[in-house]
């Protein structure tokens, strides 16, 4: 039985991986999920080779069954889970007047159905853990806090991330389990090498320049790398933050101001 468990979703590459990297490093048992197992083989050797614990649970989180195998599963695996990162996600560019059905569709079932599964099912798992309670933490994004041209969709996934947190944390602190997001800004992972391709192909812009003036925008200067994100979900569900729950930060080195 390990002392803390935490699953991350969508840990295959980019801000999960990062996360499933740190929270690594700071003690705990990690499931690492995705839909790629190749690269979760990869992020599980990066942790065991820094000297972590780590298993692999592949899955597609848009379907509730398959979050309640995971948690059955860090639950046989570890004995325990602390924390449930519900980071997966995924990006569709698009005006919201040209957006076909089945990308609706998609968006909304990656983005927000399956931070509902997470809700769903993780604290049955974390009430087990008596007063010690849990911590489940959802991305949401800058693209919550304003709408983004071209990201009308995802927006709007990002912005019923925040009122889910605040939902669950006024439900769920009886338990002690605290429920908060993360708001990347400009996260240099491969989602934006997507955004940015076709930023360009359907603004008629040179590849590198949609990012380049959004990281432009950034007060501390630089584009955002997931340990970033990682250090800040490291924070929010260790003991230090004990006393935050239904917030949404934005972490993005400058850009919105709630
Ligand atoms: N990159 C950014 O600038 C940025 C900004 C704001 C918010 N975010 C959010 O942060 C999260 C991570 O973004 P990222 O930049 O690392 O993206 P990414 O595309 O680089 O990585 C996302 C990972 O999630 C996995 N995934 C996608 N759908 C899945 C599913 N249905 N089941 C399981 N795994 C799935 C993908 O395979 C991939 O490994 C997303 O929710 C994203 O919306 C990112």
């Amino acid at each position: 039985m390990a002392n803390k468990v935490a699953i991350v979703t969508g840990g295959g590459q980019g801000i999960g991986e990062g996360i499933a990297l740190r929270l690594a490093k700071d003690g705990y048992a990690v499931v690492v999920n995705g839909r790629t197992q190749s690269k979760l083989d990869n992020v599980v050797q990066k942790i065991k080779d820094a000297g972590g614990e780590a298993i692999t649970f592949a899955g597609d989180v848009q379907f509730k069954a398959v979050n309640e195998e995971m948690v059955a599963f860090a639950l046989k695996e570890y004995g325990r889970l602390d924390v449930f990162v519900a980071n997966a996600g995924i990006d569709w560019v698009d005006t919201i007047e040209e957006t076909p059905e089945q990308q609706v569709d998609n968006v909304l079932n990656i983005n927000l159905k399956s931070q509902i599964w997470a809700l769903q099912t993780a604290p049955a798992a974390m009430r087990q853990n008596g007063e010690q309670g849990g911590s489940i933490v959802l991305a949401s994004s800058i693209a919550g806090m304003e709408g983004f041209e071209m990201l009308g969709i995802y927006s709007a996934t990002k912005f019923a991330t925040r009122g889910l947190v605040q939902a669950a944390a006024k439900e769920l602190a009886v338990d002690n389990i605290r429920v908060n997001a993360y708001n990347p800004g400009i996260v240099l992972t491969p989602m934006w090498d997507e955004i940015d391709a076709r930023f360009a192909e359907r603004k008629n812009v040179p590849l590198g320049s949609t990012r380049q003036a959004f990281v432009d925008s950034i007060l501390l200067g630089r584009g955002e790398q997931p340990d970033d994100i990682a250090k800040y979900v490291s924070f929010l569900v260790s003991d230090q933050a004990d006393y935050i729950t239904g917030q949404s930060l934005a972490v993005d080195g400058g850009i919105k101001f709630q």
